[in-house]
C-alpha cells in the first residue's frame, strides 16, 4: 500500500471483527509511528496497549464505574475535548458529522437513549481487539501536543498498511479520573486520546458511514500560486 491509498482509506472504524492483532503487529506500529516528526525531537508521545485479558479487564472495570449521566456532560476530564462554545464553521461540521453518524445508524435525532448508547461504544474501544492510550507529560505545551497528534496520524496510517483499521477516541480524556487508577496513570501524565485497533467489521452499518470534508477553498489560502 502506498501513502496515498493509506490516506485514502483510512477512516474511523467504530465496529471491529473478534479477531486478535498479533503482538509482533502492534509492536511494530508502535515503534514505527514514533519515526512521525517531533519539534525538537522531544517525542514527548507515551503509548500504554491493551489486550487480551488487561483490556477485557478495564472495559469491564470502566463500564462498571461509569456514571448515569451522559459522560459528554461530565466535568473533570483530562481536557475539555472541544473549545467551549464551539465556533463556525467548526460547530456546523461538528453537527452535521454527529447528524450523519446517527442517521447511518439509524438512530433517531430525538433518540437519547439510542445516541447515548452508541457515544458509550467509546469506552469499549468500540470492541477493538486492542486499545491503546496516548498521554503526555502535563508539564508540555500546545507544541507537543500537536506533536502527539502527528504520532496518532502516523500510527493510524501505518495501522492501513497492516490491513487494520483504527478510531482515535478522545472520549476517553472525559473519563481519565475513572482510568487513571486502573491503568496506574500518575498525575502527572494527562490523557491525551485512546485509540482502538483492529479489523474492522466490514458489514457493520456505523462503518459504511464517510465523514465529508470542507472544500479546499473554505480553510486554504494559497499565495502565488497560478490558479486552476
Ligand atoms: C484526536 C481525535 C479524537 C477523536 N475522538 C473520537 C471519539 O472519541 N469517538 C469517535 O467515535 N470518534 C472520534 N474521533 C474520530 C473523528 O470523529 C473522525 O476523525 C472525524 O469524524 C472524521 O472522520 P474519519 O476519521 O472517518 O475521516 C476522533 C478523532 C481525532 C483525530
Amino acid at each position: 500500500m502506498d501513502v496515498f491509498e493509506a490516506v485514502e482509506s483510512r477512516a474511523s472504524c467504530r465496529a471491529f471483527l473478534d479477531r486478535p492483532v498479533d503482538a509482533a503487529v502492534v509492536r511494530d506500529l508502535i515503534g514505527r509511528a514514533a519515526r512521525a516528526a517531533s519539534s525538537g525531537n522531544l517525542q514527548p508521545w507515551l503509548v500504554h496497549a491493551f489486550t487480551g485479558e488487561p483490556l477485557r479487564a478495564l472495559v469491564r472495570q470502566v463500564g462498571a464505574a461509569l456514571p448515569d449521566v451522559d459522560p459528554r456532560e461530565l466535568a473533570g476530564g483530562d481536557h475539555p475535548v472541544y473549545p467551549e462554545p464551539l465556533f463556525e464553521p467548526l460547530r456546523r461540521r461538528r453537527l452535521e458529522n454527529g447528524l450523519a453518524i446517527y442517521r447511518a445508524l439509524g438512530i433517531a435525532r430525538d433518540d437519547v437513549a439510542g445516541r447515548r448508547d452508541q457515544f458509550l461504544r467509546n469506552y469499549t474501544f468500540c470492541g477493538a481487539p486492542v486499545g491503546l492510550f496516548l498521554t503526555l507529560d502535563r508539564r508540555c505545551g500546545p507544541g507537543q501536543w500537536a506533536d502527539v497528534g502527528g504520532y496518532l496520524a502516523t500510527f493510524m496510517l501505518l495501522a492501513r498498511g497492516h490491513g487494520l483499521a483504527t478510531c482515535a477516541q478522545a472520549s476517553w480524556a472525559r473519563v481519565a479520573p475513572i482510568v487513571r487508577p486502573l491503568i496506574g496513570l500518575p498525575d502527572t501524565e494527562l490523557l491525551v486520546c485512546g485509540i482502538a485497533l483492529g479489523h474492522p467489521d466490514p458489514d457493520a452499518p456505523v462503518n459504511r458511514f464517510h465523514a465529508a470534508r470542507a472544500p479546499l477553498a473554505e480553510f486554504a489560502r494559497l499565495h502565488g500560486f497560478r490558479p486552476e
